[in-house]
């Protein structure tokens, strides 16, 4: 019996590094399929933390080298913003 590996590979969306290889193995191979399956990379620091790791295990397992790999479209806020900052400026009158 193969032994499963619970590292935690997405922090956010706590997807382990098993799941990920799983997804691999069932043919998902590109890092926006993985994204969509398990999520990762869609948490609160949008993928700053398990993005490259996981284009890591992609790259190891398919050979596929990690600058020929797409990665997803960032969209703003590249950071948490509190919402004060939005509303801010409406009220200074
Ligand atoms: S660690 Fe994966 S989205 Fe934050």
């Amino acid at each position: 019996m193969k032994k499963k590996d619970k590292t935690i590979i997405c922090r956010c969306e706590d997807v382990s590094l098993e799941e990920v290889t799983s997804a691999i193995d069932e043919g998902y191979t590109s890092l926006e399929e993985v994204k969509r399956l398990l999520r990762c990379g869609m948490g609160p620091c949008q993928g700053r933390t398990c993005l490259m790791l996981i284009a890591q295990v992609l790259s190891r397992t398919t050979g596929k080298p990690i600058t020929e790999m797409q990665f997803p479209t960032a969209r703003p806020p590249v950071r948490p913003v509190p919402l004060v900052i939005f509303t801010a400026s409406k009220n200074k009158k």
